[in-house]
């Protein structure tokens, strides 16, 4: 018996060795394979020009599995590198530093067989009449040229969406959003603003409730796990550095429908919401903001017996997550194609993701309304639905030129009929496959988010059936999902460390 031990124990150790080794290897390669790109295939003048607007998941999904051999491809983005969403909240408190999750666009081109051009530009308008795109340099340092035009054959709209405020007073001047590497970075310094003034020689006791109120406006997933995320920040870390304030610290989650996560099955939407509670997170459901100042967010609440309360609530922060809204540029396409007159969410797009009433535009994630939610999830399954299209598109193309040549016996060899023949049949049996591209048709593989104290909730797919559940297994698959879905081996590793690094050391609070 002990002799059977020793082997199983062995063996148990051979495996382990086994599974690391191979991970290990795997990461060494496609380090090395990120680091040696091989050479590329210059833009073929006599190509279709294919332009695609933005970097975000749904560009970034074509591009990836995108042939760019086939068409001379130019990316246009005043962003230049691709951002990991759904870690983001983590950013702002500093649980993951914002660097490891972008990925430089560059780097992603690179690896393409046929080149790529990139410009860094805001696309201003699109003229689909023209087939122009005209750009604009709007960083900060500029040339003696700043705005310029694109001409297309074929253009991909993949913008994106703004964030809504539904015009109400205050919020652009008075709040901070959360969509951007710029936000997650304005939040975190910030939250340390607050808190340093807070605990300021001789703070006036009124100025540090204030400041150490963190308030969070929409009950969607965004603003879930930023109050997630940020009361875990102060369980963690801002409680055990300055203990003296730490007591007055509170987050209120306001959000206008009877509960959050509108999105979640009931059982979850529960389960969190008694999550929020136990994490001290304050929540007022029913409560429509109408209105903010520079320290004070009013809103309504709505009673039970249908009367309607005014609330003034003082804040130090306040993070505004209440969802998107159309682009200029997308306001303007809309305006410019008389098809697009309903359209007030996006650009109105068919089941092969053509802008309706446009030609040879395609338009892919939130500014395209294709009857689906605007996530990550459907931008990335469409930007790779166009990629496969196109790549059929540009087969079918160089199958027919050959069939044209074979018919009409330019560079045939003479008295080849039969293999002439045969070769014409083979091409057009492949035409007949290519050209039957089923329309698009998403696959949801379920919904996640992070509620804080190291538990999530999901609401997964599973043989057509759907399991929802929530905890801190959950948690731990959460955290497994997005690292498995970060975009390369250098953002898994990056983010890895991080949490490893907010583990063992604590958050950096310093504020930059
Ligand atoms: P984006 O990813 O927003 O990209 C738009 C791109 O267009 C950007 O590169 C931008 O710079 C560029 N651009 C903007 N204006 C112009 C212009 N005028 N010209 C050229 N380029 C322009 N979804 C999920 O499915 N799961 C999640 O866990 C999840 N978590 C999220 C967490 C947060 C905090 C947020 C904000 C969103 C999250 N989402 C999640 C939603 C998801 O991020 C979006 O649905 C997704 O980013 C949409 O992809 P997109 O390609 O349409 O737009
Ligand atoms: P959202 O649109 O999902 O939620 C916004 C919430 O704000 C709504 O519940 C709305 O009722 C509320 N609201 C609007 N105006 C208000 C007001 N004046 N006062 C109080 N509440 C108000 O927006 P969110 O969370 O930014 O998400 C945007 C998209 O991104 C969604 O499709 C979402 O599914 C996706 N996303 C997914 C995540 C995930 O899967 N983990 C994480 C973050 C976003």
């Amino acid at each position: 018996r002990p002799g059977k031990i020793r082997r199983t124990l062995r063996w148990t150790w051979r495996l382990t060795y086994l599974t690391f080794g191979g991970l290990l290897g795997y990461t060494a390669w496609t380090i090395y394979e990120d680091r040696h790109p091989q050479d590329q295939v210059k833009p073929d003048p006599s190509k279709k020009t294919l332009v695609v607007l933005g970097t975000g998941w749904g560009s970034v999904a074509l591009l990836k599995n995108l042939d760019t051999e086939n068409y001379n491809v130019i990316v246009v983005s005043p962003r230049n590198f691709f951002l990991f969403t759904p870690l983001l909240p983590s950013c702002t408190t500093g649980l993951i530093e914002h660097r490891s999750i972008m990925e430089p666009i560059r780097a992603i081109l690179r690896h393409k067989k046929g080149s790529v051009q990139y410009y860094e530009a805001e696309a201003t308008t699109i003229d689909p009449e023209r087939k122009v795109v005209k750009v604009a340099d709007n960083s900060e340092v500029k040339g003696s040229i700043a705005e310029n035009e694109i001409h297309y054959d074929m253009l991909v709209v993949g913008v994106g969406a703004e964030n809504s405020t539904f015009g109400i007073p205050g919020v652009r001047e008075n709040s901070c959003f959360l969509k951007e590497i710029d936000d997650a970075q304005r939040i975190r310094k910030k939250i340390m603003d607050c808190v340093e003034t807070a605990a300021f020689k001789d703070q006036s006791q009124e100025d540090i409730d204030r400041l150490m109120h963190m308030v969070v406006v929409g009950g969607g997933p965004t603003g879930v796990e930023f109050a997630g995320e940020l009361q875990d920040f102060f369980e963690e870390d801002i409680k055990k550095l300055i203990p003296e304030i730490s007591p007055r610290f509170r987050v209120t989650l306001i959000e206008a429908l009877p509960n959050v996560l509108p999105s979640f099955s009931k059982q979850l939407i529960e389960y969190t919401e008694n999550t929020l509670r136990e994490e001290k997170i304050d929540i007022k459901l029913k409560t429509m903001v109408k209105r903010v100042t520079e320290n004070t967010v009013e809103a309504e609440v709505s009673r039970p017996d249908g009367t309607k309360e005014r609330l003034v609530i003082p804040y130090g922060l306040l993070v505004w997550a209440t969802g998107n809204t159309i682009r200029p540029i997308i306001k303007d396409l809309i305006s410019r194609i008389p098809a697009q007159a309903n359209s007030r969410r996006g650009l109105a797009v068919n089941e092969y993701l053509v802008v309706q009433g446009a030609r040879d535009i395609w338009a892919v994630g939130d500014c395209a309304v294709a009857g689906y939610a605007p996530t990550a999830q459907v931008a990335s399954q469409e930007g790779t639905f166009l990629a496969r299209l196109f790549n059929n598109m540009a087969k079918t193309e160089s199958h027919e030129a050959r069939i044209s040549e074979l018919s009409t016996g330019l560079n045939v060899q003479p008295g080849n009929a039969a293999e002439t023949a045969q070769e014409i049949e083979s091409l057009e049996r492949q035409l007949k496959k290519i050209r039957d591209v089923k329309p698009f048709r998403y696959s949801h593989q379920g919904s996640m988010a992070y509620i804080g104290s190291e538990k999530a909730v999901a609401d997964v797919t599973w043989w057509n059936g759907n399991i929802a559940s929530g905890g801190s297994l959950t948690f731990l698959f959460w955290r497994s999902a997005y690292l498995s879905m970060c975009f390369s081996t250098r953002n898994r590793v990056l983010v890895i460390v991080d949490w490893l690094k907010s583990k063992a050391f604590g958050r950096d609070v310093s504020r930059e």
